[in-house]
């Protein structure tokens, strides 16, 4: 062995400090806690309704009864907030997209029952338009298939304040238009929902990691060859990312987020240490489904491998993370 400072031994021993679990723990620089988890969960029409989605395993379709009884475990295993996204029957589905707004639809309702029934866990709306256009986009289109900005921003404006009216604690901007998030400000204020938070998905990048959610949702077939290239991030880009971010705060945001997750830690981690502001990450449907299915395989360990892709979310900076994994999460985080 090489000598340093011509001594007859390592300078320093890396491997001192790792030698036992006592000297690990005591190093150990980052945490995984339940109070990190937001648990995405899928919503639908009808009663005592779980329908299993292929490709994303152990994660289902809700009814609203349904949906009750899942909130009441997660209640229970401290999970501090859950994300609400709607699959809507094709005939509440229009070029104008109005279902998003009614205040009598499918994700106002559901938020209705779950702040009666569970005060205390936070709920976060998706503010997107996708599960209600017949073409799958998350905006309103031309005759092209360009999908206009200002005019999408007016309904989302619209859909914001329906959730907002139900009860939504965190609306969650999912669309990438430009300038919503001052929009919906705005309009929040006046309307006086003074404590509604917004959520930004600021960084949302046009990934192909959202094929799952795509057939959880029902708006796979819709888009068909489609893509959102014109409105969400290209996936080469991370100066853009720090704009994006900084605009949003400026527009009113409360959290930003970056999405995917484990693919794009880099600008979560440029974005917490650039502007230190509550960072989230979505670990999205099509990681979850790449670990799932290795793990079926018996080609990762399930448990390893989640644990360790959360972890490597915090060390990246974020606050917390929406991901499919939240209550099995929960779970071991109780058991330990
Ligand atoms: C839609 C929306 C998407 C996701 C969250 N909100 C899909 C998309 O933009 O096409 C993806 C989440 C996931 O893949 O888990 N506005």
């Amino acid at each position: 062995m090489m000598p340093i400072n011509n001594a007859p031994f390592p300078a320093l021993r890396m491997r001192r400090m790792r030698r036992d679990e006592f000297s690990r723990r005591l190093m150990r620089e980052h945490q995984l806690t339940t109070d990190d988890l937001i648990y995405p969960l899928f919503i639908m029409e009808g009663q005592q309704q779980r329908v299993a989605i292929p490709s994303m395993p152990n994660q289902y379709r809700l009814s609203i009864d349904e949906l009750l009884k899942e909130a009441e475990q997660l209640v229970q295993l401290k999970i501090p907030a859950i994300a609400l996204f709607p699959v809507i029957t094709p005939e509440k589905k229009s070029l104008n997209a109005a279902e998003a707004y009614n205040a009598d639809g499918l994700v106002q309702r559901a938020v209705r029952r779950l702040k009666q029934a569970f005060p205390q866990l936070g709920i976060i709306t998706d503010v997107a338009l996708d599960p209600y256009t017949t073409h799958g986009q998350d905006g309103l289109i031309d005759d092209s298939g360009y999908v206009l900005n200002d005019e999408t921003t007016s309904v989302l404006i619209q859909q914001a304040l329906s959730h907002a009216e139900a009860g939504a604690d965190v609306v969650a901007p999912s669309d990438m238009m430009d300038g919503r998030i001052g929009e919906i400000r705005y309009a929040l204020e006046a309307a006086e929902f003074k404590h509604t938070r917004i959520m930004a998905y600021s960084a949302k990048y046009a990934s192909s990691f959202y094929g799952p959610f795509r057939d959880a949702v029902g708006s796979a077939g819709a888009l068909g060859k489609g893509n959102k290239h014109t409105y969400q991030m290209d996936v080469a880009n991370s100066d853009e990312a720090l704009r994006e971010v900084a605009l949003d705060l400026q527009e009113g945001a409360d959290m930003v987020m970056v999405k995917p997750g484990m693919p794009y830690l880099d600008i979560v981690y440029r974005v917490k240490t650039e502007l230190r502001v509550p960072t989230f990450v979505y670990q999205v449907s099509g990681e979850y489904a790449m670990l799932k299915a290795a793990a079926q395989n018996g080609w990762l360990d399930e448990q390893a491998v989640m644990l360790e892709s959360l972890i490597a979310c915090k060390r990246a900076g974020a606050d917390g993370i929406l991901t499919y994994f939240a209550k099995q999460a929960a779970l071991y985080l109780q058991q330990k």
